[in-house]
C-alpha cells in the first residue's frame, strides 16, 4: 500500500522550513506553496473590479466563479450557489444567524452543544433576545462524547436547529454527523455543523451527510485566512437577504454575503486544490475523478495522522500524572490527531513555555471552546495543553516532543 511521501509533502510548505516543529495546527496550519502562487497571480495579473465588460474584469470574474465551482466539487455540493465565502467561520455564522433570526418565532427552540468553539454557539445564544429558547446538548463527561439519547431528550416539535461540531477542537473526537443529521431531520429540524477542526484531516461530502449548513476555515486547511459556509440551495433561497436592498432574493449566495467576497483570497483557494491534486499525482500514476483523488489523498493523510496520534497517545497513557481529555484511542475513525491533556497539580500554562525552549510549538488554553472548559471545571487549571498535528508532522517530531514531555512531566 502507498504511504505518504513526507519529504515531498514538506517541500510544499515553505513555512515548515524552520527548526521548529509545528504542533499548533488546530490553531492554524502552514500554507501550501500553491496557495501563495495563486494569490500572487491574482493580485499581480487580474486585480480589477468584477462585472465590467473589459477583458481583465471578465477574466477576474471567471476566476472567482472557477473557485466557487471547484469548492462545490470539493464538498460534493449540488452547485456553486451553495457555497458562501467570507472572512472567518465566526463571521459567516454571525451572518447566517442574522438572516435566520427573521425566520424564527418566539417559542421556537435551537440546540447548541457544550463542546463547540464559541463561533457555533454565540450566534445561536443571541437568538434568545428574540424569544427563542436555547438548550444545551452536553457531552458525557466520562467518555467525552455527544450522545443521541441526550439529544433526543432535548428535541421537541419546536426545535428548529441543532448546531454541533464535526470534531471538537479540544477533544479531537469525530462526531457521527450523518447519523446525527438523520436523527435531527426525522424530528423536523435542521443542522449547522462546524467542520473547522475536521476539515484539515478528512474529506467532506455534504450530499452524503445531507447536512443543511456546514462551515470551515481555510487557514487550518493549508490555505489563507478565509472561510466557507455550505448551505442547501433551497435553504439559502428561503433565508432573507442581509445584503443591499436591491440584491434580489434569488441571488444566492450573494444576498447573504454583505460586502461581497474577497477576490484574491477566493482565487487562492484553488491553490489548496492544486496542493491536494499534486499530492495525488505524486503518489499515483493513474488518472481518476476529482472526488476519487480527494478520497485517496485524505486516506493517506489519515494513515499518517493515526501513526502520529498513536505514538503520542500511547506515551501519554503511560504517564500516571497525565489525563487525556478526549478519546484515548488513536483510531482514525474515532478521532483526529488533536490531542489535549492535563498534568496533575500543574497549571496547563506552565507546560508550553518549557516545551518552547526545545523549539516545539504547542499551546494551552480554552481555544475559544470556553463552555467546554467551563463544564469540565478546567478554568482554574488554565484549560488544557493541546498538541494538534496534521499529516505533514513527522514521527521524529513526535518523538522529540515525547522526549521533552517525558523529562518535564
Ligand atoms: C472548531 C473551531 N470552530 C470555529 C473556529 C473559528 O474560526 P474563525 O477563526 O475562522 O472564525 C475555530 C478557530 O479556532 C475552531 O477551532
Amino acid at each position: 500500500m502507498t504511504s505518504l511521501d513526507i519529504p515531498f509533502i514538506r517541500q510544499q510548505f515553505p513555512g515548515l522550513n524552520t527548526n521548529w516543529a509545528h504542533f499548533d495546527n488546530a490553531g492554524g496550519s502552514q500554507v501550501a506553496l500553491q496557495v501563495a502562487d495563486r494569490l500572487t497571480d491574482y493580485l499581480l495579473n487580474t486585480n480589477v473590479q468584477l462585472g465590467a465588460s473589459y477583458e481583465t474584469s471578465v477574466i477576474s470574474g471567471e476566476r472567482i466563479v472557477e473557485s466557487q465551482r471547484k469548492m462545490a466539487k470539493y464538498l460534493n455540493a449540488g452547485s456553486p450557489e451553495e457555497i458562501m465565502l467570507g472572512p472567518s467561520t465566526t463571521m459567516l455564522l454571525q451572518n447566517l444567524s442574522r438572516s435566520m433570526e427573521n425566520t424564527l418565532q418566539p417559542g421556537d427552540e435551537v440546540i447548541i452543544t457544550d463542546s463547540d468553539h464559541e463561533a457555533n454557539v454565540g450566534p445561536w445564544i443571541n437568538l434568545a433576545k428574540k424569544g427563542i429558547k436555547v438548550k444545551t446538548w452536553k457531552i458525557n463527561q466520562q467518555n467525552f462524547r455527544l450522545e443521541l439519547d441526550e439529544l433526543g431528550k432535548l428535541m421537541s416539535p419546536k426545535t428548529k436547529l441543532v448546531a454541533f461540531p464535526y470534531a471538537s477542537n479540544i477533544l479531537g473526537t469525530i462526531n457521527p454527523v450523518k447519523e446525527i443529521t438523520g436523527f435531527v431531520h426525522e424530528r423536523g429540524a435542521k443542522v449547522c455543523v462546524d467542520a473547522v477542526a475536521f476539515a484539515p484531516h478528512r474529506q467532506i461530502d455534504v450530499t452524503d451527510l445531507n447536512v443543511d449548513y456546514l462551515v470551515f476555515s481555510f487557514y487550518k486547511v493549508y490555505g489563507p485566512h478565509y472561510s466557507l459556509l455550505y448551505g442547501k440551495k433551497s435553504h439559502f433561497k428561503e433565508l432573507p437577504g442581509i445584503n443591499h436592498f436591491f440584491i434580489g432574493e434569488d441571488d444566492i449566495p450573494y444576498k447573504l454575503q454583505p460586502g461581497n467576497v474577497n477576490y484574491e483570497l477566493s482565487y487562492s483557494l484553488l491553490g489548496v486544490m492544486d496542493y491536494l491534486e499534486g499530492v495525488y499525482k505524486h503518489h499515483w500514476d493513474e488518472e481518476a475523478s476529482f472526488s476519487k483523488k480527494m478520497k485517496a489523498v485524505f486516506a493517506l493523510f489519515a494513515e499518517q495522522e493515526e501513526k502520529l496520534a498513536r505514538l503520542l497517545l500511547d506515551f501519554l497513557s503511560t504517564k500516571k500524572n497525565v489525563k487525556i481529555i478526549g478519546e484515548t484511542s488513536s483510531s482514525k475513525n474515532i478521532r483526529v490527531p488533536t490531542v489535549s491533556f492535563l498534568v496533575d497539580g500543574v497549571k496547563s500554562s506552565a507546560i508550553p513555555i518549557e516545551v518552547d525552549k526545545h523549539k516545539l510549538a504547542i499551546r494551552y488554553g480554552d481555544f475559544y471552546a470556553r463552555r467546554l472548559i467551563e463544564s469540565l471545571g478546567l478554568l482554574e487549571q488554565d484549560g488544557v495543553i493541546r498538541v494538534s498535528m496534521v499529516h505533514y508532522n513527522t514521527i521524529e517530531e513526535v518523538k522529540a516532543l515525547i522526549k521533552v514531555l517525558d523529562h518535564i512531566l
